[in-house]
């Protein structure tokens, strides 16, 4: 049996297509610096799943991803708003601030009475009235996560509520996709829906976390902002010289539906779970499971008791007292599932 891990969607390797690609990519000359055949289809492919003309940026983390996008559209003395759950809050150092060279994170406090980890309208425009009356940072950026950091997923209309208002207020609306395929499955709707059509300008399309070995993309619906984000991707570091080998894994993972393929099977995993947990006496589930990931609050000692017996998993403080993140990845199996529910019940 595999490792039984609800660590993080990172703890898994990476798909059989994916290991494939990276050993046929080593294979031969390309031209550097994504001049390469590969990179050029992996943008063929990406303008037609999402049904429109995008510029594309292979990164070898989130965090670039995600600091470099929202770059692009705020200056220094910039406010990016988010949810204060956000990984870009919370989880990277300061790599927006640093990215933009100073703009301001405005993290949103979560509605008393709605402990889904997503923004709602009215509170965005609470926040925006309130940048407006004080000379903190201009409002520049938008910045959402689907699906959240609290596994669950923005509807498209509540997205495009957001995104309507943060049109009105002239800002740029980023979208952090590192559970990206995880939202698209749980919706079953369209990858052009849940973005561009939706309002979302910049998509930080995660990979890593669902099959790749390393290899996340930046994905430029509003075009005019490609040709300053080339330059902030090259200073940043990100342009691999050998970009084959970020290319040659999202290529593989693009094709035949290998990202909604392993989406669909780490939710199915974490439905399992949560279905099994939730029958057990004592155990409280704290947000509504939409995607991978289920956080159950379990007593301390039962915790401390599944962790010696090698199940790994994270205590997430920031949701409450004894509460744990069990995330599902694409290779969790049914019998580590059934694995950790068994000794649960013990
Ligand atoms: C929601 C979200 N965004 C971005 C990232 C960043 O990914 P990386 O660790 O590759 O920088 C993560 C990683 O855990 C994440 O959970």
């Amino acid at each position: 049996m595999v490792n039984p891990d609800f660590l993080s969607d990172n703890a898994h390797g990476c798909s059989p297509e994916v290991a494939e690609a990276l050993v046929l990519a080593g294979e031969g000359r390309m031209a550097p610096y994504g001049n390469d055949p590969i990179t050029r289809r992996v943008r063929t492919r990406c303008c037609e799943l999402f049904e429109t003309e995008v510029e594309i940026f292979p990164v070898l983390t989130g965090t670039a991803g995600n600091a470099l996008a929202i770059a692009a559209m705020t200056p220094p003395w910039g406010a990016v708003f988010c949810h204060e759950d956000a990984h870009i809050h919370r989880e990277e150092l300061g790599a927006p601030e640093f990215y933009t060279n100073g703009a301001k994170l405005m993290p949103i406090a979560c509605t008393p009475g709605r402990p889904d980890g997503k923004l709602d309208r009215d509170s965005l425009a609470h926040a925006l009235a309130g940048g407006k009356r004080t000379k903190q940072a201009i409002p520049a950026c938008l910045s959402l996560t689907n699906a959240t950091e609290a596994g669950t997923v923005y509807t498209l209309g509540e997205l495009l509520a957001l995104c309507d208002l943060a049109r009105q207020h002239e800002l740029g609306v980023h979208l952090d996709g590192a559970r990206f395929a995880n939202a698209i499955v749980t919706l079953g709707c369209t990858p052009a829906d849940l973005t561009w059509r939706s309002g979302v300008d910049i998509l930080t399309f995660g990979a890593t976390k669902n099959g790749a070995l390393g290899a996340d993309l930046i994905v430029v619906f509003r075009r005019e902002l490609a040709a300053e984000l080339a330059l902030r991707y090259h200073r940043g570091g990100q342009r691999l010289s050998k970009m084959r080998l970020l290319s040659a894994q999202l290529e593989a993972y693009l094709t035949d539906d290998l990202w909604l393929r392993n989406a669909r099977h780490a939710n199915a995993m974490a439905r399992r779970l949560h279905a099994g947990v939730a029958e057990l006496a004592g155990v409280e589930v704290v947000r509504p499971v939409e995607a991978n990931i289920v956080f159950p609050r379990l007593p301390s000692s039962l915790a401390e008791r599944l962790q010696k017996e090698g199940f790994a998993f994270y205590n997430w403080s920031i949701f409450g007292d004894d509460v744990y993140r069990l995330v599902c990845g694409f290779s969790t199996t049914e019998e580590d599932v059934d694995a950790l529910l068994e000794a649960i019940r013990r």
